[in-house]
């Protein structure tokens, strides 16, 4: 699957979308403009506003309130972006520098915090829809704190870790259906079971991006490796440390790494050679299904089709 050919598909839906990220993005100040339109020139996958206008188109006529919404979860996460990789110390995305790398973090933060702002402001006619991101938004920020809390002590259980993946992840891709398919009316059950899609699918979506920071080569885009050297408990560990015998040892290793970083490869190894990896395999087909469960509830429709195009395109990408 192409996503171009949904993009083209979305049509004048995409081009409402599109002029309204950079109306709603520009700055009186010069350096700021600048620094955005480079950004937006690297635009990414843009798979959440797909899915806002996907579920929008879905359920009625998309108009200004889904545009909205899809732009402001695309500069949500762009923001959250900017502010990992500096988190990350991570020096490629999209297959460029990251923002960090290029103009330090102190900016590359402010320059998050604008994205973040203008996203809030751009919904600010609709106060319900300015709620719902507000809470996203916290949780982004709590899934990430959850995350370097259990790093530092290297204690990461299947609990937390699927709690972070909910936090950072699929509560985006959660408010993303949601808003979309509410922006057009839609009955509150119609929007119940597009934010379970959205849920479900950004589970597998996040499972699927830490099964690539094992796996996964420089088409990626960006680093590879990095979540362990961040000490990152994801799920292919954890499925190495389910069924191996020394999982105490090995959890040791994870705290000695900022010491001892040789200690990264040594874990690789065994994640790749003992099932890590199709341990994690298993629960992103879990979150497959639950995802196409979901979409069961939508009338049958050409959107509908793509949306489930889009989990199979999600679970087997390599970018
Ligand atoms: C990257 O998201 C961060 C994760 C949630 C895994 P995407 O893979 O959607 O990033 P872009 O926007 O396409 O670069
Ligand atoms: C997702 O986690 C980051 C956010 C949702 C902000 P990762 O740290 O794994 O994302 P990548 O791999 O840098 O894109
Ligand atoms: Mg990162
Ligand atoms: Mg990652």
């Amino acid at each position: 699957m192409n996503l171009d050919n949904i993009t083209t598909l979305l049509g004048d839906n995409w081009k409402g979308y599109n002029n309204l990220i950079r109306e709603q993005l520009h700055s009186d100040v010069r350096l700021l403009n600048e620094i955005n339109a480079s950004q937006l020139a690297h635009p990414g996958k843009q798979v959440r506003p797909i899915l806002s206008l996907l579920f929008a188109q879905a359920c009625g006529k998309p108009g200004p309130d889904s545009f909205k919404v899809a732009a402001a979860v695309e500069m949500l996460h762009n923001a959250t972006l900017m502010h990992d990789d500096v988190a990350d110390a991570s020096d490629t995305r999209r297959g460029f520098p990251t923002l960090h790398s290029l103009v330090g973090p102190t900016s590359a933060i402010l320059i998050g915090d604008f994205w973040l702002s203008r996203a809030i402001s751009t919904l600010s006619g609709n106060l319900s829809f300015v709620g719902l991101f507000a809470s996203t938004a916290s949780n982004l920020a709590e899934g990430e704190m959850l995350q370097l809390q259990c790093a530092a002590t290297a204690s990461t259980s299947e609990e937390d870790y699927l709690r972070i993946i909910y936090c950072k992840t699929a509560s985006l891709f959660e408010t993303a259906c949601r808003a979309g398919a509410f922006s057009v009316g839609a009955s509150e059950a119609t929007c119940d079971a597009a934010a379970a899609f959205g849920r479900a699918f950004g589970m597998a979506f996040q499972i699927r991006d830490d099964i690539l920071d094992y796996t996964g080569d420089q088409g990626l885009g960006k680093p590879v490796g990095i979540d362990l050297r961040e000490q990152k408990i994801t799920l292919p560990l954890l499925g190495l440390l389910s069924k191996c015998d020394d999982a105490e040892d090995l959890r040791e290793m994870v705290r000695q790494i900022p010491a001892r970083p040789e200690n990264c490869e040594k874990l690789y190894h065994r994640v790749r050679d003992e099932g890590g990896v199709e341990y994690a395999l298993h629960y992103l087909d879990d979150y497959t299904r639950r995802a196409m469960e979901a979409l069961e509830a939508l009338p049958a429709c050409p959107e509908r089709d793509l949306l489930a195009e889009l989990v199979n395109y999600g679970n087997a990408r390599r970018v």
